[in-house]
């Protein structure tokens, strides 16, 4: 059942491609424009909406908060994320105007179903992301998009996350469809790029035998630290879990505009730090920033390990380890970008002994509160 593969998690990573490519399937036209008429909520309630939260935990709060990115972008519609864990203790502000999109792979996390039930109470919409067909995420809310990862039974979520992201995109482009934002031609574009995404995923798979090697190499590290900006600090922040959750070891992603505030501090000789580079093109200043925090690391001893894209040369002189990843377009690149990690984490876990598909005390859906 684990066809061919050691783990779940490996085989779950390794059907990442084809995971996208279902969650795309059946809701692009052959005019790169979206039919997603299972989200029913009708049209004339989406233009007014004035306010997206996203609520959701763990893995699938970290789409989300690379879904604001791209709603506020596409849609310039103001969007919050939350954990669904702190959401409702803090009385949030919700009307209905607001859309809820309630994140969830198992459709049963308990916070998240509470989220859910508040937002209904208030009188948002709720859209449930949602990976379970008929769990109760979806049946309590008002609309439901599904990913179409297939089973997830790796307690580390990845392809789930994959699809997550693909779901994002398609609310986010959908929306910005339905409103007829002044970005219609960037959005056309957009679907474009996510209809080629699955082969950039399939390539990233291809070249990740150097970072299993690179993996087995820290086995006995005790800290990792990961950086990122714009969507490549969701991505740290996903790459840090991961290594939590399989490896057991101290993972902390951090923004990389924040490390002078504080973080840097923890910078000492020979620390690993991963470094999401966002693409020189486009916002070329997020990179060159980045580039200078790169630089300002390892000048204080860090081992740094860059995930940038192919021809991206301005990396290569401060990169101890370099992951190249395809060209991609900026809000996209989380899709590449996180696979490195994905398998980084899942490597680690292996050299150090442990259960890759079932880490200690955790559950693959957390049903109690
Ligand atoms: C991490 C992981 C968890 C889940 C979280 C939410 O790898 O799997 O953080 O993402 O428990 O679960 P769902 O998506 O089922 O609501």
């Amino acid at each position: 059942e684990k066809g061919g593969y050691d783990y779940f998690m490996l085989k779950e990573i390794a059907e990442q491609p084809k995971a996208v490519a279902d969650t795309l399937l059946g809701r692009i036209d052959g005019s790169g424009s979206l039919t997603l008429d299972e989200v029913r909520i009708p049209p004339q309630v989406l233009r007014e909406v004035d306010k997206v939260v996203v609520v959701a935990c763990g893995t699938a709060f970290h789409a989300g908060l690379i879904a604001k990115y791209a709603i506020e972008h596409w849609t310039r519609i103001p969007c919050e994320v939350e954990l669904a864990s702190e959401f409702r203790y803090r009385d949030p502000i919700l009307d209905q105007q607001t859309l809820v999109i309630a994140i969830s792979q198992s459709g049963e996390t308990m916070d998240t179903l509470m989220a859910v039930r508040h937002a209904r109470e208030q009188g948002s919409r709720v859209l449930a992301i949602c990976n379970t067909n008929g769990s109760t995420i979806p049946r309590e809310s008002d609309a439901v998009l599904y990913t179409h990862a297939g089973p997830e039974v790796a307690v580390a979520s990845t392809k789930a996350f994959l699809t997550q992201l693909v779901a994002c995109y398609l609310v986010a482009l959908y929306l910005g469809q339905v409103r007829g934002t002044k970005w219609g031609d960037e959005i056309r574009a957009v679907v474009r790029d996510l209809s080629s995404i699955a082969g950039a995923v399939e390539q990233v798979l291809g070249t990740m035998e150097p970072v299993r090697e690179l993996a087995r190499t820290l086995a006995s590290k005790n800290t990792v630290l990961f950086l990122g900006r714009h969507v490549g600090y969701p991505v740290a922040l996903e790459g840090a879990l991961k290594l939590k959750e399989l490896a057991y070891m101290h993972a902390e992603g951090f923004a990389a505009g924040e490390l002078k505030h504080g973080p840097i501090a923890l910078i000492e000789e020979d620390l690993p730090v991963v470094v999401v580079v966002p693409s020189p093109r486009g916002r070329s200043v997020l990179h060159d920033k980045i580039v200078s925090n790169i630089q300002e690391i390892r000048a204080r001893g860090a081992r740094t390990i860059v995930i940038a894209e192919e021809g991206d040369e301005a990396v290569v002189p401060y990169a101890d380890h370099l992951i190249r990843i395809p060209v991609t377009p900026t809000l996209l690149q989380p899709m590449v970008a996180t696979v490195p990690l994905q398998v980084f984490a899942c490597e680690l876990a292996t050299a150090r002994g442990n259960e890759v598909d079932q880490p200690r005390n955790l559950a693959k859906s957390v049903t109690v509160e």
